[in-house]
This record gives structure tokens, sequence and C-alpha cells, in this order.
């Protein structure tokens, strides 16, 4: 049996899209970071075996960025649904601007760059703030210490969980994210027949079934959204 939807219990699904405008760029828009990087050579298991050093270098880039970056209007309206509301934010981003916003259920689950773990053990995890990794650096079992942050053909983390929260939620609202990547964007599927279901993004190739698509900036679209269902309302009354 299915469980029951709880109406006040929020999953917001975010993807790079909302951080785009406090300034982090997004993975597979014009500027994106894949379009400027190999993720060959920096984000897989083989790119760390490889050539460490620029593994390194890359993610102490994105830190020293993320450090100087702050929550925008779309993360402060996604921490103010819970005023009203159960939220969850499950995101794929491994920035903290949810958690600064005021975010205080947010599941990662391709990682976090302010925290480091041994390359042998993953569960050997260590915050380290917005302080650089450097080769040397070593966790409590004397092994090397890498990003937090799941490579290409890494076993995604807090599925489970997140799929369980999406079973449940009476409102789904996905944020900047173009979808492409597995098995998250599986999770959609998991919402409920009779879940409130909306994404917001600047452009989508295939848009979820059950799901309204609303183009535009996360800034404003989500501030919107926020606005309605914390009046109550469906965000399309
Ligand atoms: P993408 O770069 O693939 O997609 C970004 C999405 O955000 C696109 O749909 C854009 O239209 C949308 N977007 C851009 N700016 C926006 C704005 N201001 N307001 C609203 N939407 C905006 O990023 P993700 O889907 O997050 O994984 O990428 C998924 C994963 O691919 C990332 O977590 C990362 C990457 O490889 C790992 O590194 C493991």
């Amino acid at each position: 049996m299915k469980p029951p939807i709880d109406k006040n219990k929020v999953v917001v699904l975010t993807g790079a899209g909302v951080s785009a405008e406090s300034g982090i760029p997004t993975f597979r828009d014009a500027d994106g970071l894949w379009n400027n990087y190999s993720i060959q050579q920096v984000a897989t298991p083989g790119a760390w075996k490889a050539n460490p050093e620029l593994v390194l270098d890359f993610y102490n880039e994105r830190r020293r960025q993320i450090a100087d970056c702050a929550p925008n209007k779309a993360h402060i309206a996604i921490a103010k649904l819970q005023e009203k509301y159960n939220t969850i934010v499950i995101t794929q981003n491994i920035d903290d601007l949810h958690e600064r916003a005021g975010s205080n259920q947010v599941i990662h689950v391709h990682g976090e760059i302010t925290k480091a773990r041994s390359e042998s053990d993953i569960k050997d995890v260590v915050s380290i703030g917005y302080k650089d990794i450097n080769l040397g650096d070593c966790s409590a079992d004397g092994q090397q210490l890498r990003p937090h942050i799941v490579w290409f053909g890494e076993t995604v983390l807090n599925y489970n969980l997140a799929r369980e929260h999406l079973k449940t939620a009476g409102k789904v609202l996905v944020v900047g994210t173009s979808l492409s990547v597995f098995p998250v964007a599986n999770l959609l599927k998991k919402a409920r027949y009779g879940a409130e279901k909306i994404i917001v993004a600047l452009d989508i190739e295939k848009r979820p079934y059950g799901y309204r698509f609303i183009r535009g900036k996360a800034t404003e679209m989500v501030s919107y959204i926020s606005c309605r269902w914390l009046e109550g309302m469906r965000a399309d009354e």
C-alpha cells in the first residue's frame, strides 16, 4: 500500500539553476562548467587516479567561488516555506546556499564542497569549510583527503531517503535542473498523482509527466510560488 500524501509536506528538488543568480555557473548552459572543463579530466574516479592535483585544483576553485557567493531570493523563498510546511530540500548542488538561506532539512545527493573524505573510506567524512584540500592532507586513517563529491560512475548519496520523501509530498517544486543526470532525474516519477508538481527553469528539453513547467528565473518564479503556497493557494489559482 502506498503511504498517504502529507499536504503539509513540500519537497523542493534543486539543481545548478537555483544558484546561477548567486554567480555560480551551471553545468550545461552556454557558459556552463562542462563546456569549459572535461568531465573525464576532473570529475571521475579515473581523473583522481591520473591527476589528483588537477582534480583538487578544480574543486578548490569551486569552493573559493562558493565562499564568495550569497544565497539569492530563490534560496530564501524556499527556506521561508518552512514557516508553513515541513520542507525538505533535495539538492544536486554541492554548494551550501540552501543552508545559508536557512533551510534546515537539506539532503545533498551529489555531495558537499565544504566536506572532504578519505580516498579509501566513503564514511570517513570531515567538514573543512572553505579551506583548500592539498596533496598530502590526510584523514584520520592516514589516507589522502579528496572532495566529498559524487563523481561520474560513483553512487549517488541519500537516494532512498530522497525517494521516500517524494512519495509522500503534497507539493513538489523542481528548480533549475536540466534533469539530464540519473538516477536523480528518476526521482520526479516518485511524486504522487495528487501532489501539486511544478518545474521552474529557463529551458528544459523534456517536461516530466504531470509537472507544470514554468519558464523563468528562479529568483522571480520561486518567490512567486512560495508566496502563493504560504497563502495556502495553489500556484496556478
Ligand atoms: P545543468 O547545468 O545541467 O542545468 C541547469 C538548469 O538550470 C537548466 O535547465 C537551465 O535552464 C536552468 N537555469 C539556468 N539558470 C537559471 C535561472 N537563473 N533560473 C532558473 N533556471 C535556470 O545543471 P544540473 O541539472 O544541476 O553533478 O546538473 C546536474 C548534475 O550534473 C550536477 O549536480 C553535476 C553535473 O554533472 C555532479 O557533478 C555529480
